[in-house]
């Protein structure tokens, strides 16, 4: 059991039964609250890379267990899977395309062959051209039909063409520097084909001084071009058909498709399919949107900063490196410590978007049923990842995270705030404030609170059941010296990396995403027969072929409309 093709799942390995003893004879008779009495062990916990300071002792291991886990990553080819994706290799291999959204931030002079071609010039030729793109619509050189700049930006996209742009725009929007370069300058974005996300995106918007940007790898997501369609029908009602050319531009991989939709080709940003959607946040996708908003300069930190970790994680020996250490942590609180989730907790409302973006990442990424090679796995994979910025998420699931479900937990936290707000009398500012919880939240959840500690408070009897907190709960503590352009693009990296790493050592492909399919291909169907049915005035069928409940759902939906 186990294996196909000869392939044996990281399950079958001595390593990975080494770790399910451990955990067993060992781990499971610690508390977290013993562990971190141990200043040696707090000091061993510690990984920094180029500033990002993470501090992982609040997990459920000993120097044991990270020695076990290394071992893991060794026996799964972790550090080959890891020169395989940098060495453009066709890593993704159910759909035979390499992995290379690293390439998307290397430096000109970086080689990266792809096929025994090196990507890296064609990724600075469109850097290049975002460049000078977005200086001419900043400066005003580029004008739209009626002569006006174009002084908003609306980018149409969903999914890996939406969430990381968003994730980025909302980390920088709040930084001065960045909020100095976007002055008189608005970004929005339409993700969603609902028409109250058409109506939100637009609201207030003048065609006149308005940028459209259709981002799509394919070019042919349902939603996105439905939603490029109306935009364009906007712009076409207050402009005319030949306004379409200044007022809207594309990203894609498609460039034949973005032409027939009537975009000129000149007007189109490319990008490769060995960028998957949803790593592509640094190639056209992310640095044409945000390049017009925040200025390329800034935005060629970005990159900077995600090169940095990607450098770091490509070099780093296992036991200093920290997106693979985080990695494998997250295997060993899913695979070993059973735990579903997985919450990210910023302490910075800035970075709001991050758990949406990261979700996407993880969830697309790691959320398999089986093997690289089609082996059935014999574990879970993947955790579902939702979070919060810190404290709104105290006062909201933190309960659950205390008292019901062991969730591990990412605290992110910054060392100087984008703002600063300190209300004279005050015995802290506000972001010091807001820090105390990102401090006090993970020890809460390491240590708890006993009966023993309730009683010496005088907690009423009655009570102590409620209060009573078991801890042991694990969370790791980043830190990061503040949240500017670089360490956002640190930061995305981390978590890329850590992803990835996640992937290689269960043994599946993190860069497909068959399951999204099926979905796609129902709701063509419902589509087709939903238009006839309304042409033709009837009411759906069992003959149908839609199941009883579909049946009379649609039919609701029909009659509903049709009043
Ligand atoms: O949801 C599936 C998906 O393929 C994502 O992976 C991708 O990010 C999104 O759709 C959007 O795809 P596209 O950029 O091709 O419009």
């Amino acid at each position: 059991m186990g294996t196909q093709g000869g392939t044996a799942l990281i399950s079958t390995t001595a390593e990975w039964r080494a770790l399910k003893e451990h955990f067993a004879n060992e781990i499971d008779k610690t508390h977290l609250r013993d562990l971190i009495a141990d200043a040696k062990r707090c000091e061993e916990l510690v990984i920094e890379s180029d500033g990002v300071y993470c501090d992982f002792a609040r997990q459920r291991v000993t120097h044991d267990t990270m020695t076990k886990l290394y071992d893991l990553a060794r026996a799964a080819g972790v550090k080959e899977k890891i020169n395989a994706m940098f060495n453009g290799e066709a890593i993704n291999s159910t759909e035979n395309r390499a992995v290379l959204h690293v390439a998307t931030r290397a430096p000109k002079d970086k080689v990266i062959n792809v096929d025994g071609k090196n990507v890296v010039p064609d990724v600075h030729d469109v850097l290049d051209k975002i460049k000078d793109f977005s200086e001419r619509v900043r400066n005003g050189e580029w004008v739209g039909e009626t002569g006006k700049p174009l002084k908003d930006v609306v980018a149409i996209g969903i999914g890996g063409s939406f969430l990381g742009p968003l994730f980025v725009h909302t980390s920088l929007r709040t930084n001065p520097e960045a909020a100095d370069e976007a002055r008189g300058r608005q970004l929005r974005f339409l993700a969603n084909v609902d028409p109250v996300d058409v109506a939100r995106s637009l609201n207030g918007l003048d065609p006149e001084t308005t940028l459209v940007i259709v981002v799509s790898k394919t070019f042919t997501t349902a939603e996105t071009m439905l939603n490029a369609r109306t935009v364009r029908a906007w712009i076409r009602a207050s402009l005319g058909e030949a306004a379409v050319s200044k007022h809207m531009v594309a990203i894609s991989t498609n460039l034949k498709l973005v032409e027939e939709f009537g975009i000129d080709p000149d007007n189109a940003f490319a990008f490769w399919d060995w960028v998957g959607g949803r790593y592509s946040v640094c190639s056209a996708v992310g640095m044409l949107p945000l390049s017009l908003q925040y200025g390329y300069d800034t935005m060629e930190q970005f990159l900077k900063g995600a090169w940095s970790m990607d450098q770091h994680f490509a070099n780093a020996p296992f036991e200093k490196n920290l997106p693979l250490t985080l990695g494998m942590l997250s295997v060993w609180n899913v695979s070993f410590l059973d735990c579903p989730a997985r919450a990210i907790l910023p302490y910075t409302q800035a970075l709001a978007k991050l758990a949406p973006h990261i979700q996407q990442v993880a969830m697309e990424s790691n959320g398999k049923g089986v093997a690289i090679d089609g082996t059935p796995l014999d574990y879970e994979t993947g955790e579902i990842d939702f979070g919060e910025p810190g404290t709104n998420g105290q006062h909201s699931f933190y309960q659950l995270i205390h008292q019901g479900r062991t969730i591990p937990c990412d605290f992110i936290g910054i060392i100087k705030s984008q703002q600063s707000v300190y209300l004279k009398g005050e015995i802290v500012s506000n972001h010091d404030e807001l820090m105390c919880n990102f401090f006090a939240q993970a020890d809460a959840l390491a240590v708890g609170k006993s009966a023993i500690e309730l009683r010496a408070e005088s907690c009423p009897d009655a009570l102590i059941p409620h209060k009573t907190f078991t801890g042991n709960r694990p969370s790791l503590s980043i830190l990061l010296p503040e949240l500017n352009a670089y360490t956002t693009g640190q930061l995305l990296s981390l978590y890329e990396h850590r992803v990835a790493t996640q992937g290689f050592v269960w043994g599946l492909n993190s860069f497909d995403q068959w399951g999204v399919e099926l979905g796609k291909v129902l709701a063509s169907r419902v589509r087709t027969s939903m238009n006839s049915k309304r042409t033709k005035g009837e009411i759906m069928t069992p003959g149908d072929g839609f199941n009883p409940s579909t049946t009379a759902l649609l039919n609701r939906y029909l009659a509903g409309k049709a009043k």
